[in-house]
């Protein structure tokens, strides 16, 4: 595909993982700060590659946010504390994406938790729903299942998805210029449709975050697809609504064409330390089916890092809510 030549590495290793994205990163130490020569060339791997994963990075809590705000700005949970869940962790910017209750037990088969996790199994964008979408986001593990039970994050190609669009699908994007309007309870409801939980949840009782479809990828220069299972309808540029079941049909034609096998990279989590960050503005990722659940641990933590391009805001009011939260 036509972009830039694979990046030169004298800091870190980096060993491609799948045909047209992801790669391993090797050679870091990350008992201590990351020095700026080392960052820049992992900031040009995770610009080529999209997806990097790192080994054992042996991060603990804090070491894991100073490195994410390498990356950029955080983001924090605090507007989501005022939904009655409490942080276990002393950093703000660390996400809990375990499945784990806040008092450390683990999450029931059924219960509410559970339901509403289930919207992180479909292939999704994160932050798509905010204002200021994510550009980066670095999942580490801090205690696994044993191996056996799934549990793996997949990730997929959106950049090459695009380069590799029906040539008469691609000029038609290009020529409307869709904004998608994302929703997180569009994709908890999707992915969990018959929940009691979340059947009363109306997403248009929320605001939608609001970005264009076909995105130009800064730091590569590439055309980004930039779509997730968060996608409740399309607008045109005017933000009257694309007709159903037009949009729907639009909507659901991209993620699976962006979801073939060839565009996947699956990366099973080994040990505790396994560190993975990936760039939100060219991939998608999913959690992989979790055989564990309300048996065992799956103990991951999330920085997320506010997308710094001059489209992160898409075409929302620059407003610090979250999903409508103050
Ligand atoms: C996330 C996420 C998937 C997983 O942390 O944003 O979607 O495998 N995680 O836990
Ligand atoms: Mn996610």
């Amino acid at each position: 595909m036509p972009h830039a030549t694979e990046p030169v590495f004298q800091h870190i290793q980096v060993k491609q993982l799948a045909p047209t994205f992801g790669a391993e990163v090797t050679g870091i130490d990350f008992s201590k700060p990351v020095e700026p020569e080392v960052f820049k060339e992992i900031h040009d791997a995770i610009t080529e590659y999209g997806v990097l994963v790192f080994r054992r990075a042996a991060l603990d809590d804090a070491r894991h946010v100073a490195f994410s705000r390498l990356f950029g700005e955080l983001d924090d949970v605090k507007p989501y504390l005022g939904l009655g869940r409490q942080n276990r962790f002393p950093f703000d910017e660390l996400f809990d994406v375990s499945n784990l209750e806040d008092d450390g037990s683990l999450v029931q088969v059924g219960s509410k938790r559970d339901h509403v996790s289930k919207g992180n199994s479909l292939f999704h964008v994160d932050s798509a729903f905010n204002p200021r979408r994510a550009g980066y986001s670095l999942l580490r593990a801090h205690e696994l299942p044993p191996p056996g039970y799934g549990g793996n994050t997949d990730f997929a190609d959106t950049r090459t998805a695009y380069d590799e669009l029906p040539p008469d699908l691609k000029a038609k994007l290009s020529e409307m210029d869709y904004v998608g309007a994302n929703s997180l309870w569009h994709s908890r409801k999707k992915a969990c449709p018959d929940s009691e939980f979340l059947r009363d949840m109306d997403p248009e009782a929320y605001p939608f975050g609001r970005h264009r479809i076909l995105q130009l990828h800064e730091p590569s220069g590439r055309t980004n697809l930039y779509i997730a299972n968060h996608l409740h309808h399309l607008e045109y540029l005017d933000g009257t609504r694309v007709a159903e079941p037009e949009g729907t049909e639009l909507i659901e034609t991209l993620l699976n064409h962006a979801s073939q096998p060839k565009y996947l990279l699956s990366v099973d989590w080994r040990e505790p330390g396994d560190l993975i960050c990936w760039d939100n503005t060219a991939v998608m990722h999913r959690a992989g089916e979790f055989k564990g659940m309300g048996k065992y641990k799956r103990d991951m933590r999330r920085t997320t890092v506010h997308d710094g391009s001059s489209s992160a805001w898409g075409l929302n009011d620059h407003t610090l809510e979250r999903m409508g939260l103050p």
